[in-house]
């Protein structure tokens, strides 16, 4: 079994920063922020919550996909910048857009998230006859857990949001899902504090370094060696199992983080840049959601057509790592 992606949305916030506008907190400058990430520029949530994001993008998916929302069965929200603990995000949106038939749960697995959503949703259509439309987000605030004078994460990241509805077909499908938690303290944002009325001296180290609660870490330099090694690892696990190469793939996504980690990982596998779809240069670093608004807005453009077949491959905080390779 496999899916088919009926319909995409996005939502990206008004707001846009170039590289010049983090001359006002850190110093850096816009030549060696394109040079060392390919990054130009990226969008910024303003007041409008991570979940109101990831409602519009949804919205938008459902009228795309010219679906009944009350025939969703499943709604799954990828995120790692959730307004809340709890709820989760996937019971507002579900809310929100009238899916209410549907289960709902949140999925954090940072970067690789969508790959882990798509995936997990295959696995429940392929489990559930009467489940007939899953709706996965990715849903992403990064801007919330910057830590501003550090210029070497917070001119990476962006916010916004991507949505698809799948529904089971028979066209081509694989998948790998991976995670090497002995990278977990290299990228991690703490959500921690004790109860005032039980504090004691602190007798427990986590051996995670020193950050305050809700600022993002990152061991840039480790992360990157990892990401060269982790995107054709991925690729390469999930085509194998179909028996595929490189050359039978229309169009490569992977997670847009840095130019240098794609151009990298395209010649790792021996492929050219033209295949790859690449955002990062307007989007920035959208964790989760930087697949699915690479894939909606190459499918928007016109780039990616129906019977094309696509790669789908993350990379995050984890450090997880997985692939998706489906037809369009
Ligand atoms: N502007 C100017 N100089 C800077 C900046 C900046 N914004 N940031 C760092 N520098 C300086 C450093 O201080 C250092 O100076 P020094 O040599 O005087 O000490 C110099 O530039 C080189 O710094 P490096 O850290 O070696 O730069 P590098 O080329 O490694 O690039 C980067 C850093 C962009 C963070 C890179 O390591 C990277 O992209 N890593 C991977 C990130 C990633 O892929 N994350 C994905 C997962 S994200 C998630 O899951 C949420």
């Amino acid at each position: 079994m496999g899916i088919n992606i009926l319909g995409m949305g996005s939502y990206l916030p008004e707001q846009v920063l170039t590289n010049n506008d983090f001359k006002k907190f850190v110093d850096t400058s816009d030549e060696w922020i394109k040079t060392r990430t390919g990054i130009c520029s990226r969008h910024m949530a303003g007041w409008e919550p991570t979940w109101y994001m990831g409602r519009q993008a949804a919205l938008k998916a459902v009228e795309k996909s010219g679906i009944d929302p009350k025939e969703i069965g499943l709604v799954i929200t990828s995120t790692i910048t959730s307004d809340f603990l709890t709820p989760s995000i996937a019971s507002i949106i579900q809310h929100e857009i009238g899916a209410e038939n549907a289960a709902a749960f949140d999925l954090s697995a940072a970067c690789s998230g969508f790959v882990y959503a798509v995936d997990t949703a295959k696995r429940f259509m392929q489990t559930d006859d009467n489940l007939k439309y899953v709706l996965v987000i990715a849903t992403e605030a990064l801007s919330r857990f910057i830590d501003y004078s550090d210029r070497s994460t917070c001119i990476l990241f962006g916010d916004g949001s991507a949505a698809a509805v799948l529904e089971k077909s028979d066209k081509l499908y694989s998948s790998f899902l991976a995670s090497d938690g002995g990278g977990a303290r290299k990228l991690f944002a703490r959500n921690m504090q004790q109860a005032p009325e039980v504090r004691i001296e602190r007798d427990f180290d986590d051996g995670f370094p020193e950050k305050p609660m809700h600022q993002l870490f990152q061991d840039g330099k480790e992360v990157y060696k990892f990401a060269v090694k982790a995107l054709p690892k991925a690729f390469r696990a999930a085509a194998e199992k179909i028996n595929i190469t490189t050359s039978d793939i229309d169009w490569f996504i992977p997670h847009q983080a840095n130019i240098r980690i794609i151009e990298t990982a395209a010649k790792n596998l021996g492929i050219g840049m033209e295949k790859f779809v690449v955002t990062v240069d307007h989007h920035g670093n959208t964790s989760s959601a930087s697949i699915p608004l690479a894939l909606c807005e190459a499918i928007d453009k016109g780039d990616i057509k129906r019977g094309q077949k696509i790669a789908l491959i993350g990379f995050g905080a984890g450090l997880t790592y997985g692939s998706v390779i489906l037809e369009y």
